[in-house]
C-alpha cells in the first residue's frame, strides 16, 4: 500500500509510555510487578470519585454532560467557565493549543530536557520544536526569553519540571513574562503543581491570565487526583484563546466517566491532602535511604525522584524490570545515565529501593 502522508511525520519519534505492569508479568514470568514509571498515584482515588463512577454507570447510554465540571472549576479558581477548557488529559489541551496556533515555519520554545509530548504536539502541528538547555536541572526562563524569534509562537514551561522536579519561582517569571511579545502564548503545564512543597516561591500562572497576559496553564486529574485511567485534564485561558480551542474540540472529548468522577474529586480535598502528605512523607523516606546508599538524587517537587545512578540507565532499567520494578531511564530525556523513579507506597517504595540496591 502506498499511503500519502505529510512528510513532517516522519521527524516524529513516537511517544513512549511506562511499560504496563500485565507486560512485565507476562514478559518475566514475574508477579507482583510493582509500577512507577509514570508518576501516576499509587493511592489511587478519592472514594466520592469512586462513588460517583459507580453511580454514573447506568446513565453511560447518554453522551457527556461537561459543563458541570468546567463550572466547578470556574468557581474554585474564581474564574469564568468561558476561561475552562476540559480535554482528554492535558495531553489533548496542548495539543489543541498547537492546532490553534501553530502553522508551518513556525516555532514553539521548551526546555531540552522536559516532557517529550511537547515536541511531538508542535511536529504534529507542522512547525518546529527550539530546544533550550536546562540550568543546572532547572527550566532556564532566561535562555528561553533570548531563543525567541520572530516565528516563535508558544513558549511551554513545565512547573514543577518533569524529570527533575524544579520549580520555576513567581520572581523569575515576573521579569520573564514582561518582556514576553504579545503574540506569543505561555503554557504553564502544572501536571504536578498539588505536589508542590515550597508554595510561596512557586510561579502561579492564574493572576497571569487574570492580569491579561497570553498565558495558559494546563492541569490534570491524572496525577495527585489518582484519575490516570480516565483521562481528565483542564486548563484556564483567556477567554478568547478558549472560543478558539472550542472550534476544533472534539464535542465530547471528555467522557462521562471522567467528568464525573473528577467533579467528586474535585470537592474531596481531605483526600488530596492525605495523597499529598503521604507522598512527601515517602519522598522523604526514599531521600533517606539513597542517603544511606551515598547515592545522587535532585530534590523534588513533584511526585517523583530524578536519581542520578552513574551507570547505563537502559541497562538498570532492564534489570531492575527482572526484579519486578519498573522505573523510567531518564536516556530519551537526554540523561542516558539517570532514572526517574514514581513515588509509590510504603511497600512499593521498599521494593524499588531493595532492586535497586541489587541491581547497582
Ligand atoms: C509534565 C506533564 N504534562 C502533562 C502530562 C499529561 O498528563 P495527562 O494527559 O494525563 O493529563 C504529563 C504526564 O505524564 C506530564 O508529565
Amino acid at each position: 500500500m502506498k499511503i500519502e502522508y505529510k512528510k513532517n511525520l516522519l521527524s516524529i519519534a513516537p511517544y513512549v509510555p511506562g511499560k504496563p505492569i500485565k507486560e512485565v508479568e507476562k514478559e518475566y514470568g514475574i508477579k507482583n510487578v510493582v509500577k512507577l514509571a509514570s508518576n501516576e498515584s499509587s493511592i489511587g482515588m478519592s472514594p466520592k470519585a469512586l462513588e460517583a463512577l459507580k453511580k454514573s454507570l447506568v446513565s453511560l447510554n447518554r453522551y457527556p454532560e461537561q459543563v458541570r465540571l468546567s463550572e466547578k472549576i470556574a468557581q474554585k479558581y474564581n474564574v469564568s467557565s468561558e476561561n475552562i477548557v476540559l480535554g482528554n488529559g492535558s495531553d489533548e489541551i496542548l495539543k489543541m493549543f498547537a492546532e490553534v496556533l501553530l502553522s508551518e515555519k513556525d516555532e514553539a520554545v521548551m526546555s531540552a530536557h522536559s516532557f517529550g509530548m511537547y515536541d511531538i504536539i508542535v511536529k504534529s502541528a507542522g512547525a518546529s520544536s527550539i530546544f533550550v538547555p536546562l540550568n543546572n536541572f532547572k527550566t532556564d526562563i532566561e535562555a528561553i526569553k533570548k531563543s525567541i524569534t520572530s516565528a516563535t509562537k508558544i513558549i511551554f514551561l513545565t512547573n514543577p519540571n518533569n524529570p527533575t522536579g524544579a520549580i520555576i519561582s513567581d520572581k523569575e517569571f515576573e521579569n520573564f513574562i514582561k518582556d514576553i511579545p504579545k503574540n506569543i502564548l505561555v503554557i504553564i503545564d502544572e501536571a504536578y503543581i498539588e505536589f508542590v512543597r515550597d508554595k510561596i516561591y512557586i510561579l502561579d500562572g492564574l493572576p497571569y491570565i487574570k492580569k491579561g497576559y497570553f498565558v495558559a496553564v494546563t492541569r490534570t486529574f491524572s496525577k495527585a487526583y489518582g484519575l490516570a485511567g480516565l483521562r481528565i485534564g483542564y486548563s484556564i485561558m483567556p477567554e478568547e484563546l478558549a472560543s478558539l480551542l472550542n472550534r476544533i474540540r472534539l464535542p465530547f472529548n471528555v467522557n462521562s466517566l471522567g467528568g464525573e468522577a473528577a467533579s467528586a474529586a474535585l470537592d474531596d480535598e481531605d483526600f488530596l491532602n492525605k495523597t499529598v502528605l503521604s507522598t512527601h512523607k515517602e519522598i522523604d523516606f526514599i531521600s533517606e535511604k539513597l542517603n544511606e546508599m551515598k547515592i545522587e538524587y535532585l530534590p523534588t517537587q513533584a511526585n517523583f525522584l530524578f536519581i542520578n545512578i552513574k551507570k547505563n540507565a537502559d541497562k538498570v532499567f532492564k534489570e531492575m524490570l527482572k526484579l519486578g520494578v519498573i522505573i523510567r531511564s531518564m536516556k530519551s530525556y537526554g540523561y542516558p545515565e539517570a532514572i526517574r523513579v514514581t513515588i509509590g507506597t510504603r511497600e512499593e517504595n521498599l521494593k524499588f529501593l531493595e532492586a535497586l540496591k541489587k541491581v547497582l
